[in-house]
């Protein structure tokens, strides 16, 4: 049952566009660095594109934590429990949502999604394969405050933010969010969270640079948005996708990177790149046991278990917003 629909918090200009994204292209090619943040990519054809990707060989962590959540159904049921309003940061086409659900007898499901015909689409999908769980969809981006239904105001949370997306994120931004969860959810609430590991990084860049080459059209469906929302005329056969590993950070990036010197326009305003300079689009941080465990601590949540695919590719973490007791 969906409960409330078309709940929206993402409010557009008079041009139908988000003025949070204008700002941000902005702002990112204005630097000596041009860059853009990844959440950008989700528009509608961002998000089926994406949806590819987990389908690909080389893009090993969708299968792994599909692996785990398969596999560890009791472990959930005896630790997060049931009763619970599971709480979705960026559910997409929310794939992986039926084996948790199932596994824990929630109370309701609240997904949230920047992309809205995405969202309603996946809601109603899930709504249909669990009669009886109260859907509330929302459309928001969730590295704002989000406010959750009134509906599930007296339910305990589980926050389930799934595929390694805070890796996303650099090390102040994901402790920001992890900070906002534990606000929106609440003490007492729980989070389970997915961490892709670090390993080989040949391993690493072939996942993100793809031999059938849907991971760069992905890369490049940034710049076909930027054209079409924001009125630019980027030159996308001047630019190719490249992917990067950079130790020092623990982290994969993506680049689109000048063929060639240009000059292009966004917004009314003019950019140029020079032959081998680039517009960073992505990073995606990888992690260790300690990494992992720093990183939630720091944003107010307790790790209490842990588990791994049997590859140990990927890591799906569920941590408690409580202090521990024995902290000094
Ligand atoms: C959706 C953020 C988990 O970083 O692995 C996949 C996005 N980018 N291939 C990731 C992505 C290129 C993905 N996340």
């Amino acid at each position: 049952m969906i409960a409330k629909s078309g709940l929206s918090l993402v409010d557009l200009d008079d041009e139908g566009v988000d003025p949070a994204f204008r700002g941000d292209v902005l702002a990112g090619l204005s630097q000596a660095q041009k860059a853009i943040p990844a959440r950008w990519f989700y528009d509608d054809a961002g998000s089926l594109l994406f949806e590819q990707i987990t389908q690909l060989p080389e893009y090993y962590p969708t299968r792994a934590e599909t692996e785990i959540l398969t596999q560890r159904s009791e472990d959930f049921a005896r630790l997060i429990g049931s009763g619970r309003a599971v709480v979705e940061f960026g559910s997409g086409s929310s794939v992986k949502t039926p084996l948790l659900l199932s596994a824990i007898d929630p109370a309701a499901y609240v997904p949230l999604d920047i992309s809205g015909d995405f969202l309603r689409a996946s809601a109603s999908a899930l709504a249909e394969r669990f009669p009886g769980l109260p859907v509330y969809p929302v459309e928001a981006d969730f590295m704002r405050r989000v406010e959750l239904p009134t509906e599930v105001a007296g339910l305990p949370k589980l926050g389930f933010f799934p595929g390694s997306t805070i890796g996303n994120m650099v090390a102040r931004t994901s402790v920001d969010l992890l900070r906002e969860m534990r606000a929106t959810l609440g003490e007492g609430s729980k989070l389970l969270i997915g961490m892709d590991l670090i390993k080989d990084p040949a391993v690493l860049i072939a996942a993100y640079d793809d031999a059938k080459g849907v991971t760069a059209e992905f890369n490049l469906n940034l710049v076909r948005r930027i054209n079409r929302e924001l009125e630019g005329d980027i030159p996308l056969d001047a630019l190719r996708h490249e992917t990067r590993w950079n130790d020092d950070y623990a982290r994969i990036e993506m680049h689109l990177v000048a063929k060639c010197d240009m000059t292009f326009a966004v917004a009314g305003k003019e950019f140029a790149l020079r032959a081998g300079e680039s517009i960073h689009t992505e990073n995606s941080h990888k992690f260790d046991r300690r990494m992992s465990n720093t990183l939630l601590l720091a944003g107010g949540w307790t790790p209490r278990e842990r588990w791994l695919d049997s590859g140990e590719r990927f890591s799906l973490i569920l941590a408690e917003a409580t202090v521990p007791r024995s902290a000094p």
